[in-house]
């Protein structure tokens, strides 16, 4: 299996990266190929008015990598990791950016549309949250958005890693380990057992299985 992870920070070797590259260690130990891909080498721009850029065969005109991080990269993978840090009590402007613009290959009009569709739903995802502030409400908008997106591509989220830190790297001295619990996670991401019931849905009385 591969797994991809996202890393929304601005900065390199920071706290979003450390989770990532926790996480994907976890996952190579559990033998499944890697790649860890920085948003802002491969987002130069906003979404636009797509009916101003698409071209004649309803192609993104705007030429920054991104339609080809997602064809090639995001589409192919077959797990998807969310690194942002806490920018202003919401996801950083590189992930929101990213988010926004799957509106375009994701619109009828996009000639790879239903590859889009098809390659981002029914793969587990991971959301790895560095903040500055521990307090939950720094971090709700960050996990209610995801959790929304997630339900709506077809995503399966497990539950989010928060890394506190501010200074590079800083969530390794985070005593709540989450360097420890991403690579975890990373090692049985594809284990995972993300529920989300209704009143009709057919289950057992136990959660996991006994014994
Ligand atoms: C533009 C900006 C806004 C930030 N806003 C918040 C915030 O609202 N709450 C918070 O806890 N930390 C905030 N921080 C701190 C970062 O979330 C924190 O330093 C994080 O560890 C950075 O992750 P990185 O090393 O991956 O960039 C902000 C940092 C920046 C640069």
């Amino acid at each position: 299996m591969k797994v991809l992870a996202l890393c929304g920070s601005a900065r390199r070797g920071g706290n979003s990266e450390t989770l990532a590259r926790a996480l994907l260690d976890g996952a190579s130990q559990a033998g499944h190929d890697t790649e860890l891909i920085f948003l802002s080498d491969r987002i130069k721009e906003l979404l636009a008015d797509c009916r101003s850029c698409r071209d004649a065969d309803g192609r993104c005109t705007i030429d920054d990598g991104y339609e080809d991080l997602i064809l090639n990269h995001v589409v192919k993978a077959d797990a998807l990791v969310y690194a942002t840090p806490v920018y202003w009590y919401g996801v950083s402007g590189q992930l929101k950016v990213f988010l926004d613009r799957l509106f375009c290959l994701t619109s009828t009009e996009h000639p790879d549309s239903e590859r889009v569709i098809a390659g981002l739903a029914g793969k587990p995802a991971a959301l790895l949250i560095s903040a500055e502030e521990s307090y939950p409400g720094a971090t709700l908008g960050i996990i209610h958005e995801l959790q929304e997106f997630t339900r709506y591509v077809g995503q399966k989220l497990e539950a989010p890693v928060v890394g506190i830190g501010n200074s590079r790297g800083e969530v390794g001295r985070d005593p709540q380990s989450p360097v420890d619990r991403a690579m975890e996670l990373g090692s049985r991401l594809f284990d995972l057992r993300a529920t989300d019931y209704r009143i009709d849905t057919v289950r057992p009385s136990a959660v996991w299985p006994s014994g």
